[in-house]
């Protein structure tokens, strides 16, 4: 085979990929503009991963560390040096998100709020809170505005998971409710973000 030879070989064989792979890139963009995934699924994702990250922020690194008598999580952390609440991590880290500036927003909040911050802000987040305590097993969600923009808002239910939740929520000195129960709906996430993009 002369060079001239196996080089159309090399081409005429490459074709078909580089055929193919233009046509998966353009079906990736393809994708990219139509392809919708609805806001409800959006807010699922979001609070399974915020969940998985207050649950083993809980087990692995809080009870761990008490456990083990190696550092304490206390609500005066900062002064303390100790570990922040997994509560405080969650709001702490709704906070950091919120500061980059995407619309996206997540806090931790009740109707029987221990701090008033923590309690809703508007009448459908009191809607809201009050339709999850009823019916835990699904998220309320709604389409809020927000100025000018429409933001998709879903509450999650939040459930006194272990006996912690409870004893330590019914003996905090500003606790508004102090008869908690295992398994009770304590409160809920509240995740909210632009239903199109922010910039
Ligand atoms: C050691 C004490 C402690 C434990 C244990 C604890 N919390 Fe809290 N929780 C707090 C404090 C303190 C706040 C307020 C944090 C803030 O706003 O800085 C809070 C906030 C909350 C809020 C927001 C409303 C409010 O009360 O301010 C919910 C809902 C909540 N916790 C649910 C739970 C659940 C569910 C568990 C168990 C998985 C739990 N907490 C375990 C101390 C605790």
């Amino acid at each position: 085979m002369t060079h001239h030879q196996s080089m159309l070989r090399i081409v005429l064989l490459a074709l078909p990929l580089i055929f193919v792979s233009t046509v998966s890139q353009s079906d990736a963009q393809d994708a990219e503009a139509t392809a919708g995934i609805s806001p409800r699924v959006v807010a699922d994702y979001l609070h399974a991963v915020i969940q998985a990250d207050r649950t083993l922020y809980a087990t692995h690194v809080v009870s761990r560390m008490q456990d083990t008598g190696t550092v304490m999580a206390s609500e005066g952390w900062k002064k303390r040096n100790a570990l922040p609440l997994p509560a405080q991590m969650l709001l702490l880290s709704g906070l950091a998100v919120q500061e980059q500036g995407l619309g996206l927003q997540f806090r931790l909040a009740s109707l029987w709020p221990i701090y008033e911050r923590n309690g809703p802000t508007t009448e459908i987040e009191t809607k809201g809170l009050e339709a999850i305590t009823k019916d835990p097993s699904q998220p309320y969600t709604a389409v809020i505005k927000r100025g000018e923009k429409d933001y998709f808002m879903a509450i999650y239910a939040d459930k006194a998971v272990s006996k912690s939740c409870v004893s330590c929520h019914n003996t905090h000195i500003l606790s508004a409710k102090r008869d908690h129960k295992l398994g009770d709906v304590m409160g809920g996430i509240i995740i909210s973000f632009p239903l199109g993009a922010e910039k």
